[in-house]
């Protein structure tokens, strides 16, 4: 291992990216390997040993890429085998969870929503978590066919405002006041959120701190930095078109079989 090696960041497909951005953003020197697994997207409806077993293949794609940290930029994937990763693998990572803490301290109206896959809501972890804040009502939602639409690259469907206006409405009578995004997909989706929510219910999603949380990781516990400026690879098992487009054609995306 050296300065130079890449951080590797997967996620069920191409949402991730709203996370790997933060992290290009605050690290802009770091090589960073994507891995978009859309050939098995959604993870959220698959079982937790299913989950696992997908995110070990990804660590495995990463790991011989010479990745000397992995992000889990799957909120699915960290709730459901984050444990079992750390435990399996002899390499520093970082996941990614709904962000209910900051929501849960900063609402006024004590009524928070969160939306996230079936297999994050589910999860053992986010329960856990979700416990701590007894103060607090968390609305949970579910956003069934949100992460397909997005795979299909169906972002700005007339589907998908039904469905998010079907899945916001109760949330705003409810009145929360914060509105937590549980889904690395769902920051792709907030203008179309904005269009819906009332101005005084604030956002949150976790692309920034999880950016924070791998700077000081990196430092702490890898302790080498990048020194010299490389362009970012994606991997896609899938058609690489979408992917592409949500890139803003930027980068090059490499279509694998992994
Ligand atoms: N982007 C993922 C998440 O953060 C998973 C979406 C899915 O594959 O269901 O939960």
């Amino acid at each position: 291992m050296n300065n130079n090696n890449p951080i590797g960041v997967f996620d069920s497909g191409i949402g991730g990216t709203s996370i790997w951005s933060a992290i290009y953003e605050l690290l802009p020197n770091e090589k960073t390997i994507y891995l978009a697994d859309s050939k098995n997207a959604p993870y959220g409806q698959k079982t937790k040993e299913e989950i696992i077993a997908l995110s070990k293949k990804n660590v495995d794609f990463l790991i011989e890429n010479d990745c000397k940290l992995i992000v889990v930029a799957c909120n699915t994937a960290t709730t459901n085998a984050i444990q079992e990763l750390r435990a399996a693998y002899n390499i520093p990572f970082i996941g990614i969870e709904p962000a209910i803490k900051p929501a849960a301290h900063n609402s006024k109206t004590q009524v928070i929503g969160i939306l996230a896959t079936k297999g994050t809501l589910n999860s053992e972890l986010f329960n856990k978590n979700a416990e701590m804040f007894h103060d607090t009502k968390i609305i949970e939602q579910i956003g069934h066919g949100l992460v397909e639409l997005i795979e299909n690259g169906n972002l700005n469907s007339p589907e998908m405002t039904r469905l998010l206006d079907s899945y916001l409405r109760p949330m705003i009578e409810a009145n929360i006041d914060y509105l937590v995004l549980g889904c690395s997909h769902y920051p792709y989706l907030i203008p179309q959120i904005k269009k819906i929510l009332p101005e005084h219910i604030q956002i949150i999603d976790s692309g920034e701190a999880v950016a924070r949380q791998t700077k000081n990781i990196l430092r702490e516990k890898v302790g080498f930095s990048n020194t010299e400026k490389s362009e970012p690879v994606f991997y896609i098992n899938s058609n690489p078109a979408v992917l592409t487009s949500i890139l803003d054609s930027k980068y090059s995306v490499i279509q694998k079989d992994f």
